[in-house]
Order: C-alpha cells, then sequence, then structure tokens
C-alpha cells in the first residue's frame, strides 16, 4: 500500500432510477448546445436517446447527435466528430451508451478545442477541453466517472488509452432503469469487466488506502450481483448494483491504475475489433492471475474473502488459489470460459500483441505487481490462446 500519493475526481455523480430524464436540467449549465455522441443501434431501439434530446430540448439545449461512435472508437470518428463540433460551434460533448461512446465523447472534447487531430494527444498534452456529461447504459466500463478514453487506430491496430486532468467529465449520470435493457453477453462482457478493474486495480504497484475502499466495495457487490444481473435482466435492483460496483471501480482505476490484463487485451480488440473488450478480458484472466498469484497472495486472499468464498481448513496458499478457481466458475456461469483462439485470433499475431502491448500500454504494464517482460506476456498469450 502506497503511502505518498494524491486523489482527485472531480466529477459530479447522479445516481438513481429515471434521471436520464434530468439530463436537460443537468446540461444547461455549461452550454445551449450539445453534440451527443452515441452508437447507431441501441440508444435508439431503447428510446433513450429520444428521452435524452427530449430532456434536452425542453430546458433549451440544441442537440447534434453524430451516432457513428463504433465498439472501439477509431481516431477518424473522433476526428470527423470534433469538425463538427468545431463548424457548428457546439458547446458541449454528451457520451450516451457503454464505454465507447463515453471514451469518444471525451477524447471528441479534447480534439475540438484544437485543430489537431486527436492522435497527436498521446504525445502532446491536453490542459482544455468542452465540458463532457456521460450517460452511461452499461455496467461495466466505469469510463462514466474517469478521465480515460481509449481509442483506435485502424491502420495499425493499436489502441492506445490515454487521460489528462481537463478531460474528466463534468458530470455523470448513471440510471440503472436503461441498463435493463443490456442483452446478456453484454452484461456479461461489462461485468466481467468491472471485477478486473477491481482486481487490477486492488493488486496493482499504485494501490492506496482510497481506491482500496473503492475495490473492496465494488468486490462486495460484484459477488452477490454479477451473476444476478446477468439471469436476472430485469432485475433493476441488481442492475443498480453492478452500474455501483462499475463506478466503485472506475473511481479505483482513475486513482490507480489497471494491470497486465489490460496491457494485453487492448491490443487484441485493437487488432481484432469485434472482439468486446472484455470477452478480450475473460480469455486472458485465468493465466494473468496464476502469473500474478504469488506475488499477491495476500491481496487474493483478501479479495477470496470479500468475494464470500469459504476458507474452511484450506492455507494461505490454498485459500489464495481458490479465488482463481471461483473465477473459473464466475466465467462459466457467464459463458464466457472462452480463448483467443475462440476469438478469432490468429496465433501468429500473438508476437504484435505482446509487442504492442509495451510500446501503448507501458503504465499498466508498469503497474502489474510480478515484473513482466514481453517474452513472459507472449507466454501468458499463449497460454491464453
Ligand atoms: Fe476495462
Amino acid at each position: 500500500m502506497n503511502n505518498v500519493f494524491g486523489v482527485y475526481n472531480p466529477v459530479k455523480i447522479h445516481f438513481g432510477r429515471g434521471l436520464i430524464a434530468e439530463t436537460g436540467r443537468i446540461a444547461k449549465k455549461y452550454s445551449d448546445s450539445a453534440l451527443i455522441a452515441t452508437g447507431k443501434n441501441s440508444m435508439q431501439k431503447t428510446g433513450t436517446l429520444d428521452r435524452v434530446t427530449k430532456s434536452l430540448k425542453d430546458a433549451g439545449v440544441k442537440p447534434v447527435v453524430y451516432d457513428k461512435i463504433t465498439p472501439n472508437p477509431t481516431i477518424k470518428e473522433i476526428d470527423e466528430a470534433a469538425e463538427i463540433v468545431r463548424k457548428n460551434n457546439i458547446g458541449m460533448i454528451i457520451g450516451l451508451g457503454g464505454g465507447s461512446p463515453l471514451d469518444a465523447a471525451k477524447a471528441i472534447a479534447v480534439a475540438a478545442k484544437d485543430n489537431i487531430p486527436v492522435w497527436n494527444y498521446l504525445k502532446t498534452p491536453a490542459d482544455k477541453a468542452l465540458p463532457v456529461i456521460t450517460i452511461v447504459s452499461t455496467s461495466g466500463t466505469g469510463s462514466e466517472v474517469n478521465r480515460y478514453s481509449v481509442m483506435t487506430n485502424p491502420e495499425t491496430g493499436e489502441k492506445p488509452g490515454f487521460g489528462y486532468e481537463c478531460m474528466y467529465p463534468k458530470e455523470a449520470v448513471i440510471d440503472p432503469e436503461i441498463m435493463a435493457s443490456m442483452p446478456p453477453y453484454v452484461t456479461a462482457t461489462t461485468g466481467f469487466d468491472v471485477f478486473v478493474h477491481a482486481l487490477e486495480a486492488f493488486t496493482g504497484k499504485a494501490i492506496n488506502a482510497f481506491s482500496s475502499a473503492y475495490c473492496m466495495q465494488a468486490f462486495y457487490l460484484l459477488k452477490d450481483n454479477l451473476l444476478k444481473a446477468y439471469n436476472e435482466p430485469d432485475n433493476l435492483d441488481a442492475r443498480g448494483n453492478m452500474a455501483l460496483a462499475s463506478a466503485l471501480a472506475g473511481l479505483a482505476i482513475d486513482i490507480s491504475g489497471v494491470g497486465i490484463i489490460h496491457a494485453l487485451e487492448h491490443p487484441v480488440s485493437g487488432n481484432y475489433p469485434s472482439v468486446a473488450h472484455g470477452a478480450g478480458l475473460a480469455a486472458l484472466a485465468v493465466a494473468s492471475m496464476k502469473y500474478n498469484l504469488e506475488s499477491r497472495k495476500r491481496d487474493f486472499m483478501l479479495i477470496a474473502h470479500h468475494y464470500g468464498i469459504k476458507r474452511a481448513g484450506k492455507s494461505d496458499d490454498e485459500y489464495a488459489a481458490s479465488l482463481i478457481e471461483k473465477i473459473k466458475e464466475v466465467l462459466a456461469a457467464l459463458k464466457l470460459n472462452i480463448t483467443l483462439k475462440y476469438l478469432g485470433v490468429e496465433k501468429d499475431k500473438l508476437a504484435k500483441i505482446s509487442k504492442e502491448a509495451f510500446m501503448t500500454m507501458g503504465f499498466a504494464v508498469q503497474n502489474n505487481p510480478a515484473p513482466i517482460d514481453e517474452k513472459e506476456a507472449l507466454r501468458l498469450l499463449e497460454s491464453s490462446y
């Protein structure tokens, strides 16, 4: 646990059923025009986009919808949306949907301020952005409450994360009602993402007293609600608790970062954009947990305890390892006991993926509890294949 650290998170969180109707009132404080960054399908089909645009119009905020955000949003989409914002002098960005539109909203907010391609911000820090409001429809990403954005360069397959202080959303609307429409596969993959956020922040080198508290509460909520939300999609209590777990784990990674599972997953879904982030994590988690077990035995025991695993005469080694067995059971129950091969990853791409993890996700590699080099990362990819 670190004894020298800083903690900062300025996002105002609104949590509760039916709160998306308040979007207009919340947004009006920042501007009288908003670009809504969203995807093509689910927000339209469920009527959520209509409810958001109505609330904005009722409050006197003019909405402009940009609905071309894809899963694993590309720099082309972000630059195109930023251009629309500049041309129309739009004063605010609203990210509506899962992690991709939310990440894209933050990137658009930065790119719209200067007339330079968003990819440049990987090297040149940004210090100004338009105000962002996040309305999250999945419980997994944590993007609703943190500064991070992940973007994909389709020409190279690179999928780096970046985040500057100016990129924190001003306000986040977390409304469990709009999560009830999540299909089971999305509930499973985004829900498992929550677990990996809490796991990697909790066991990472940058853990501190604040992020650790967020993680422990997230594990506690995950234990009772991940499978319940998957098996009972209309259970709004379970949906609400998973939304809380997502936000808590999102705050934890904002403070303490992620580790090797995320570092390896980003180039997987960067090179194979049809792979859902949480599915890639599911394929990589067990091998990576085994790799880190020895260096974080005590943390694994604590997580096992918070996950409700009975100690019952187990030695320390057995109890720590029982967490991995538990996660295998959870993955099977979520139908996510899958491999990289199952996800369509080609074996001869593994070396490229390992290399890219070190190039674009270096901060996550560094934060991993057990030291790891490119060769060992390749071995992890091979055992997850
Ligand atoms: Fe994640």
